[in-house]
């Protein structure tokens, strides 16, 4: 698999910043540096945050069983749709899985707007069967006699009860549909498939975490730990059902095993141990969210430009930047694209933080078009460049810190070794991210003397349209297990 995210590229020279602006900035970048001893504390706290959710329902980390139990062989087989609203889009996908590892997949992508993100659960729920209609009808599927079996790839906290029943615990990510919360995402999808006329039996509901880890556990049988590192963040990982204390399920389960959707993005919602900063609290007070999801928002990809707008706007308002300069005019009036919320987005930090020219230029270029923000200095891109690398290497060594709680979690030793799966754009786009999770695992996993052949991260691209397949496929053989147990 090809990775396209560049490496960051360094500040040439010295930034050549006022003595007021250099002192400001000194500041941040300590505010937004984690210290190897303070990343161990954070990784101490966040295992034993796993244990209790393991053990109680309502912790902070939720720890869902998934009701995905068992391995993958690597041979499942057959046609299965999925479809999977996460973040920014609705993509419905045919996934033909083929054995060995391998599979083929045809799939179409819609928006997903703010009117539906925010509006009634109906609508939205109306709105996708719509696109899964016009996908078979595409597809010429829409006139078979079999049922075809879909997996739901559904990237909120939901409670589930069975590989396809659940409760939606709560939105994230600016979803905020009225109607939703406490119902099955499941039975209202269902429901608006029937009113419309679409064959389909939604036979699993995945998280796209847990659906990730299978994706890549398709074809990298160690593959134990799935995560995704995009708009939103989350992790997913195979527990033993023994270690989960709060497991009362009446069904007997047919491994041992079972995968836990973490929901990480919670951690330290009660805020005991993250170095919360100012900027990460305007970010929290003004989200659709307030109090939920604080790790999540220090680490994705929706909010990572959000906190490094508010560190601008911060130093606009002090007068260290953007203030008067020869060339430049009507300075108050540039903020003005600058001063929408969440204007300044995660991707315009990638081409800052991978501009490795001398004076800045791409950077300057990007300002100018996405910001109307002309004329900026040298040492203004430079402080700006250094304010991203600032926020965007705390987000993955923090994303590192889950990793590695997950690994001395499950006690991996190094001659085991696990693959990761990783999806999201941020981990894909975002530059150096993966070079910076791999520096938080060397100091949190001393014993992994070469962490990056022990703890394998790598891209599962479509992780969750193929995970969705697959988790459909799972609950068929599970289906058979268990019928073929009771005789
Ligand atoms: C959700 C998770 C999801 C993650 C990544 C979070 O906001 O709570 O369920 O896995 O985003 O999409």
């Amino acid at each position: 698999m090809i990775r396209k995210a560049p490496i960051a590229a360094p500040i040439t020279g010295a930034i050549h910043g006022t003595p007021e602006q250099e002192a400001y900035l000194e500041k941040i970048v300590k505010q937004f540096t984690i210290t190897p001893d303070y990343l161990e504390k954070i990784c101490t706290h966040f295992m034993s945050e796993m244990d209790k959710g393991l053990n109680k329902e309502g912790q902070t980390l939720a720890m869902i069983p998934s009701y995905v139990e068992g391995r993958l062989t690597g041979q499942e087989k057959g046609h299965f749709l999925a479809l999977d609203l996460g973040g920014t889009n609705l993509r419905v996908v045919l996934v033909t899985l083929e054995g060995n590892g391998k599979y083929k997949t045809k799939s179409s992508k819609a928006r997903v707007t703010t009117e539906l993100k925010t509006g009634p659960m109906r609508d939205l729920c109306d709105y996708i069967a719509d696109c899964v209609d016009e996908f078979l009808t595409e597809e010429g599927l829409s006139n078979t006699d079999t049922t075809l079996f879909l997996g739901y790839t559904f990237s909120f906290p939901v409670l589930q009860s069975r590989i396809n029943r659940g409760i939606l615990k709560s939105w994230t990510k600016g979803f905020n549909c009225t109607g939703a919360v406490g119902k099955d995402p499941v039975m209202l999808l269902q429901d608006a498939l029937l009113r419309k006329n679409v064959p389909i039996k939604v036979a699993a509901l995945v998280n796209d975490a847990v659906g990730t880890l299978l994706s890549n556990a398709y074809q990298k049988p160690n593959t134990s730990i799935g995560l995704i590192l995009g708009t939103g963040s989350n992790g997913g990982y195979i527990e033993e059902i023994k270690k989960i204390g709060k497991w009362k399920s009446n069904e007997n389960p047919t491994s041992h095993e079972m995968i836990i959707n973490m929901e990480f993005g919670a951690f330290d919602n009660e805020r005991m141990i993250l170095p919360v900063t100012q900027y990460d609290n305007k970010v929290d007070r003004q989200s659709i969210n307030p109090h939920g999801q604080i790790f999540e928002k220090m680490i994705s990809g929706m909010y990572l430009g959000e906190i490094t707008r508010n560190i601008l706007l911060d130093m606009i308002d002090r007068e260290l930047l953007f203030g008067p300069q020869e060339g430049r005019y009507d300075c108050k009036s540039w903020s003005k694209e600058l001063s929408g919320h969440y204007a300044f987005v995660t991707s315009q930090m990638s081409t800052i933080e991978s501009d490795g020219t001398p004076e800045l230029t791409r950077t300057k270029e990007a300002l100018d078009l996405n910001l109307n923000l002309h004329a900026i200095s040298t040492p203004e891109s430079k402080i700006i460049k250094r304010v991203c690398e600032a926020v965007g290497t705390r987000a993955a060594h923090l994303a590192g810190v889950a990793i590695a709680g997950i690994v001395r979690h499950c006690e991996i030793s190094p001659e085991e070794g696990t693959d990761v799966g990783i999806d999201g754009s941020l981990y894909e786009f975002y530059p150096s991210f993966e070079e910076r999770i791999y520096d938080a695992l060397a100091i949190l996993l001393p014993d992994h003397k070469n962490v990056r052949k022990t703890v394998r991260l790598g891209l599962a691209k479509d992780g969750s349209g193929v995970g969705a397949a697959l988790t459909a496929c799972v609950a068929a053989h599970m289906e058979g297990r268990k019928k073929g147990a009771l005789g």
